[in-house]
């Protein structure tokens, strides 16, 4: 949520920020914007809209040279996106220009406060403030760094703030509060960013920021001290992708080279999961056995698709440890006063490990003594840092807004977490558990075979352009993989779509149904059980009231197969594992339907990836 960087070095500030903002536009795109010093001065530009009027501006009207700069690509909180609104802000003297992402809850009063100083604003954020406040500090005599520092003890709610001060040559400070934000460290250069994406081509060693720390970087140093003053300890560490895997590789979209990329991303997450001993080991596992044996109860935090793979998780770790599991929307899990203690563990699942619902439900659980493992896709994120443990998806960067390989890799990780628990507590024979494990190292295989069939999904989009709303449904695992389908195709393409549980229809939404409506119906693999049978004849009842069916099933399934308009047909695997090989032709169809209809799949409208505010 907004993009955020700072360069000083000796290349060209404006050259770096620009293409730093452009690798973290997925962050939020409604404006942009970047501030530079020159001559001992501050210059700068923004625009509303995309960064491409941004930088169409600077065609136009280019900004001196500069070797130290700020920019900034906005999701909005607080006031319209518009061009006054677009960050950087300034001081009202001109000496100070700052970035901010996050929201500062106390932003009234300060306004309040500044505007009876005499000061004038001259936009709708809350982020403006900091800029007057800031040059207020610096007008005291104070130096940048214990300026920003004094500003940030002023400051409720949750921000990181980069500056820039005019009258501070070689030097840009950056705070953090329940927001992220990075130290990239080069060679006579130093970047300052909310994701190393924006520097990836010129570094890969980095700094990770505590809480509520302040960093001042200049071209040769990086210096950390928290808002009290006291010099902190810094975490560097080496980010284990390249430039590479930040770029579409010549695909359309990020999010449909993300959906090509699940194979292998599965695949590594799943590596180096088995000891010599055929033990399923999980090396951030930090919690010790005797508490992970006292667990009685589990409750999995998360919000949108990652929820998502939490229901469908739910019901392996409940099959295979037999401990009562609950899943839980992260936004609602603290405000209804959750029985949460010491023996109830709470699994939080993140792709961006940066949202903040999530966070504050970490932070709850942590204070009623709860022990929390996080899944998580990045490294060194706020979530698994504030976490007891962590198991770390690594589906390497996604940068698609909707979330497609972050999704089927959080399922295999919470996979492999039912089966330590199961291993650990004794439910499960080391050797069961290291069957179930090599039939999920099979899905990599089985997930390239559904991406080789997709032309048939393409051609399925083209003939469903013109539908004004669809429907998922399915069972047991199969209804949250109706959900997902649904809000993929909500995101990007702007379609009205709902996923019901198959067995709920006839309670209510099978009203819905008219002639010729699209249906996706996700059939459970032929099992012993009748869960396959009663999902044949919702199947039937749906198609009876004229609704177009589009089946997912497991090949060889003549009973499904006589009531689909369309088939998809799916590898076999078992039921547990369905999701990971159903979903990937509904991804494939909301991408589709969505360039179809002109959208940008990659920044669909309203959204961003980290949502880093409640
Ligand atoms: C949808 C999507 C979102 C995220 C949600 C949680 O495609 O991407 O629903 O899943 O915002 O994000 P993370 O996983 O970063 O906590």
């Amino acid at each position: 949520m907004c993009g955020i960087i700072g360069y000083v070095g000796p290349r060209s500030a404006v050259q770096v920020i620009m293409d730093g903002l452009r690798r973290m536009e997925y962050r939020g795109y409604d404006s942009a914007g970047l501030a530079v010093v020159a001559d001992g001065r501050l210059a700068g530009r923004k625009k509303a809209g995309k960064l491409t009027n941004l930088a169409a501006e600077l065609e136009v009207d280019p900004l001196p040279g500069s070797h130290q700069g700020i920019g900034h690509t906005r999701w909005a909180t607080h006031g319209g996106p518009t061009d006054a609104n677009a960050h950087p802000h300034y001081s009202a003297d001109g000496r100070v220009a700052v970035v901010h992402n996050g929201i500062i809850e106390n932003f009234t009063a300060l306004r309040h406060r500044l505007e009876a100083d005499g000061v004038v604003f001259q936009s709708q954020t809350d982020s403006e403030a900091v800029a007057h406040l800031l040059s207020q500090g610096l007008a005291t005599g104070l130096d940048l760094l214990t300026a920003l520092r004094q500003v940030c003890l002023q400051l409720d709610g949750a921000f990181t703030l980069v500056a820039l001060d005019a009258q501070a040559p070689d030097r840009i400070v950056a705070a953090r509060r329940n927001s992220p934000l990075v130290v990239g460290v080069g060679q006579g250069e130093n970047f300052l960013a909310s994701d190393v994406a924006s520097f990836i081509e010129h570094t890969r060693d980095a700094i990770e920021l505590g809480q509520d720390q302040v960093v001042e970087i200049t071209p040769d140093s990086v210096k950390v001290v928290t808002f009290a003053g006291q010099v902190a300890p810094t975490r560097p560490y080496r980010i284990d992708w390249d430039l590479s895997a930040a770029e579409k590789g010549g695909y359309d979209w990020f999010m449909r080279k993300e959906i090509y990329e699940q194979p292998r991303a599965v695949a590594d997450t799943l590596l180096g999961r088995i000891d010599a001993d055929g033990r399923l080991c999980l090396d951030e596992m930090r919690i010790d056995r005797a508490k992970l044996r006292s667990v009685d109860k589990i409750i999995i935090v998360a919000c949108g698709t990652a929820y998502h793979a939490g229901l469908i998780a739910k019901y392996a770790i409940e099959h295979w440890t037999r401990i009562p599991c609950e899943v839980e929307i992260a936004s609602e899990f603290r405000y209804r006063d959750p029985i949460v203690n010491a023996s109830t563990l709470v699994v939080t699942i993140s792709q961006s490990g940066e949202t903040a619902d999530t966070l504050m439900a970490i932070r709850h659980a942590r204070e009623q003594h709860a022990p929390v493992v996080a899944i998580c896709n990045t490294n060194g994120a706020t979530i698994p840092r504030e976490s007891d443990a962590v198991i770390y998806t690594h589906a390497g960067p996604e940068i698609g807004v909707a979330s497609t390989k972050g999704f089927t890799t959080q399922i295999v990780a919470c996979y492999l977490l039912g089966l330590y628990l199961a291993q650990e507590r004794g439910i499960k024979f080391g050797d069961e558990v290291a069957a179930l494990v090599r039939r999920l190292a099979a899905l990599p295989d089985q997930m390239q075979q559904v991406l080789d069939g997709l032309d048939q999904v393409a051609e399925l989009a083209r003939r469903q352009i013109e539908a004004r709303s669809v429907l998922f449904i399915g069972r047991h695992v199969g209804y949250p993989v109706a959900l997902e389908g649904a809000l993929k195709l909500k995101e990007i393409s702007y379609l009205h779509a709902e996923g019901f549980a198959a067995g709920e229809l006839k309670h209510g939404p099978i009203a819905l149904i008219e002639p010729g409506l699209p249906i996706f119906v996700v059939v459970p693999p032929q099992g012993r059980d009748s869960l396959h049978d009663k999902v044949i004849s919702n199947l039937q009842e749906v198609r009876a009231r004229g609704a177009w069916t589009i089946v997912l099933a497991e090949r060889g399934d003549q009973e499904a197969s006589r009531w689909a308009d369309c088939l998809i047909e799916l590898p076999i695997v078992p039921t547990l594992f369905q999701p990971l090989v159903a979903i990937v032709p509904l991804q494939f169809f909301a991408c589709e339907l969505a360039t179809l209809k002109g959208y940008d799949v990659d920044q669909p409208r309203n959204l961003a990836k980290s949502v880093t505010v409640e």
